[in-house]
């Protein structure tokens, strides 16, 4: 195959490598936030690499990232793919980027075989995927496909108070590309998304390739409890408005509310502020943030109004309340992609199973827009957002492999 043939496994390792020295921390993992200047590091990487290899790059107005290689016929609409460059605060090496590179990878096989496709093939890093600087996460794509407003969006603020409309205009100052006119979004053929599975099926089943036929549905909260300042040495427990206790009773009952037999629903408090945050003060506020998924939107729907009455229900002597930040419903990716992916799959030999996703992904919005659908590759005991994720060598190259295959196929149609 001469497109597969051209994937250069040492190539695309070496720049996994690159990239995670740009926010690299001691642990061998990277903090590169969504619009910091290790994201801004990130992006000009990219771009010295593309324009090395003559393709063009541009933005758009929230930052998304294109490399474009261009196709024979001028009028035919574009196949893209990619993934974020953002991590966690505590992230690992391949979360994202690897959808990056190996999409880069793809367009440098592309180009090496002397590969000539019909439509132009556009790598993408969405902005910030993430969503734990700013919320809400896959923002980028989801500002493209129309289901967030970009305004709205550009005046989110991290938890440190600084809006993201600055943060993106630091960070393409410092990461200058050609900048699309107009609001984001154009039109598209089709969109592919590698990532590495962040689970452990993969590696259990002994497989080197998942065909990803879903991606479950997810919703974010903020609950925030008020209460009273007081004095933690003088005031009577009686006399308190503990806003920290508020919480504590509102997130165990959510935790009861939302364990389920079969443990598909997936329940998370995964930040909580506490304030004033001095030691010797009855706090007087709490916020903590929920993410909740499941396959079934219906489900979710149910659950929230359970989380709804427990605040109502749990919050006094304090007042509480709840905040819907973000909610996608679950996503199916299109079969005829989902089909090419796995017939690729075969063609190369490689071991392979149909799976859904766990994890979210920009997948999940661009599918609303064009046919859609991901490669999935095994990442060591299935451990992601941690700074010890890890994959080898021959898994990303055998993913890159299919990724360049079926782009040409959907490049061609
Ligand atoms: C993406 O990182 C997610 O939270 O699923
Ligand atoms: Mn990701
Ligand atoms: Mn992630």
């Amino acid at each position: 195959m001469g497109a597969a043939g051209a994937i250069r496994e040492d190539r695309l390792w070496q720049r996994h490598a690159d990239m995670a020295k740009l926010g690299g921390t001691p642990k061998g993992g990277v903090n590169r936030q969504a619009l910091s200047a290790e994201d801004a590091a990130a992006r000009n990487l990219l771009g010295s690499w593309a324009r090395a290899r003559g393709f063009a790059v541009s933005t758009d107005a929230i930052g998304n990232l294109f490399v474009r290689r261009e196709g024979s016929d001028p009028k035919a609409l574009p196949v893209l793919s990619g993934s974020h460059m953002d991590s966690q605060p505590t992230g690992g090496r391949f979360d994202g980027m690897y959808g990056v590179l190996a999409a880069f990878e793809a367009l440098e096989a592309l180009e090496d075989a002397g590969v000539k496709t019909r439509r132009p093939v556009v790598a993408v890093a969405w902005t910030n995927e993430e969503g734990s600087r700013f919320q809400p996460g896959a923002m980028g794509s989801a500002v493209f496909a129309g289901h967030y407003d970009l305004d709205e969006m550009l005046q989110a603020k991290d938890w440190k108070g600084a809006v993201l409309k600055d943060a993106l205009a630091e960070t393409l100052k410092a990461a200058p590309a050609l900048m699309l006119d107009g609001r984001p979004g154009f039109p598209l053929d089709g969109y592919v998304e590698a990532h590495i599975e962040q689970g452990p099926r993969l590696e259990n089943e002994r497989k080197t390739i998942g065909v990803v036929t879903a991606i479950q549905g997810s919703r974010r909260y903020i609950v925030t409890t008020h209460g009273e300042e007081a004095h933690a040495g003088t005031t009577p427990r009686a006399a308190r408005k503990d806003a920290f206790a508020a919480a504590l009773r509102i997130a165990q009952a959510m935790y009861e509310a939302t364990t389920d037999k079969d443990d598909t629903l997936r329940f998370t408090i995964g930040r909580v502020d506490v304030a004033p945050g001095s030691p010797n003060t009855v706090p007087g506020r709490t916020v903590f943030t929920i993410d909740m998924r499941h396959p079934e939107d219906a489900v979710l729907e149910a659950h929230e109004k359970k989380l709804k009455e427990i605040v109502a229900a749990k919050a006094a002597p304090c007042s509480a309340g709840i905040e819907r930040v973000t909610a996608v419903p679950p996503t199916i990716f299109d079969p005829m992609v989902v089909d090419l992916v796995r017939a690729k799959t075969n063609e190369l030999t490689l071991s392979n199973m149909d799976m859904p996703s766990g994890a979210g992904h920009d997948a999940m919005h661009i599918a609303h827009l064009c046919p859609t659908g991901m490669i999935f590759v095994p990442c060591e005991r299935g451990i992601s957002h941690n700074e010890i994720e890890n994959a080898t060598p021959q898994d990303l190259a055998a993913g890159a492999r299919v990724l360049v295959e079926v782009l040409v196929e959907l490049a061609n149609r």
